[in-house]
């Protein structure tokens, strides 16, 4: 394989561009020639494919989001399209894609392998960490970094007005980043899909923490509970505190990527370029329990991600 492209697909993750570079500048060690596919899928589909040069990859190791854009495309669920960019990379003479993104792109990849059989390989991009088989997706680092700069802020507040303050974080039906977060800024409550919470047995813990001194408090939602306003007025009304809701939102995704998702970025890029240069054809690159590996692509479309127990059994006395 000699021509490979290189496509950013679905929400934005810091580390995104540093692995565009990284894997354009190793495949080009390689021997081979990257293509830069922009917009995402639909870049595919309109033909926004270009021969990477090295001045569209220098300069970027730091940027947040995607150089490449992204977006989540409706057109290509459609066989017409799907053909249509087919054709496209054909005329362009491309025999393989590396896709940076998350689950839902990897589906629609293999949907397009299936369809032609161009392989893949996909490096998991999502500050969700929501993908089954690794763990860890890039983008992860730097979005918890963000998001615990924002808690240690808001903490300055809650102690300055004698204030509870509830704390929506992304991460869709994953409770990944509200766990780490809560655990990492000493939050007292943590309320994530993935552990019963028991309101009644929280309401008491806190109102004896209360009782004994406490003046403030920090609770952490994951967006996948729904349940950020209702605890924000619960807290009012059971706990009698004066409680406020942030809703942290896109500042999660966006961001210069960390020391941490710029290296993995490194390592993910070179695996997905080993992987496809010896003739994977649709596998997701995973890192596991310290060592990179592949997984195919029906690992990660038929199972949810497991969070490490650990990580639960730490959480779990934040929810009762
Ligand atoms: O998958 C990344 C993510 O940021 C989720 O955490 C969140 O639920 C979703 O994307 C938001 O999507 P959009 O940017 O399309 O509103």
């Amino acid at each position: 394989m000699k021509s490979v492209a290189i496509m950013t697909s679905g929400g934005d993750a810091a580390g995104m561009s540093p692995a565009v570079k990284c894997c354009a500048e190793y495949l080009w060690s390689k021997g081979c020639k990257p293509f830069l596919v922009h917009d995402g899928l639909n870049g595919l589909i309109d033909d926004k494919i270009t021969e990477a040069k090295p001045e569209d990859v220098s300069g970027i190791i730091h940027r947040g989001g995607t150089v490449l854009r992204s977006c989540r495309s409706e057109r290509f669920f459609d066989i017409a399209h799907r053909t249509t960019a087919r054709d496209n990379l054909k005329k362009h003479g491309i025999e393989g894609i590396i896709v940076i993104g998350g689950d839902g792109s990897f589906s629609a990849t293999n949907q397009f392998y299936s369809d032609f059989q161009i392989p893949f390989a996909g490096i998991p991009a999502t500050i969700d960490n929501d993908i089954a088989g690794t763990d860890y997706c890039l983008g992860v680092d730097t979005s918890l970094n963000v998001i615990r700069q924002a808690i240690d802020s808001i903490r300055d507040t809650a102690d300055s007005f004698n204030r509870a303050f509830v704390i929506e974080t992304m991460g869709r039906h994953c409770g990944y980043l509200a766990m780490t977060s809560a655990l990492a800024t000493g939050a007292e409550v943590c309320l994530v899909p993935e552990i019963d919470y028991d309101l009644d047995s929280i309401g008491n813990r806190l109102r004896s923490e209360v009782d004994n001194g406490r003046s403030y408090l920090i609770a952490v939602v994951a967006e996948g509970t729904q349940m950020g306003s209702y605890l924000t007025r619960w807290i009012t009304d059971t706990i009698g505190m004066d409680a406020r809701l942030t809703v942290l939102g896109h500042i999660q995704r966006g961001g210069s990527p960390t020391v941490y998702d710029r290296i993995m970025a490194y390592k993910f890029s070179v695996a997905a370029v080993d992987g496809l240069l010896s003739g994977e054809k649709n596998q997701i690159i995973v890192y596991k329990e310290g060592s990179f590996g592949t997984v195919p692509i029906s690992t990660v479309a038929d199972s949810h991600a497991k969070i490490d127990p650990t990580l639960i059994n730490l959480c779990t006395p934040l929810c009762h």
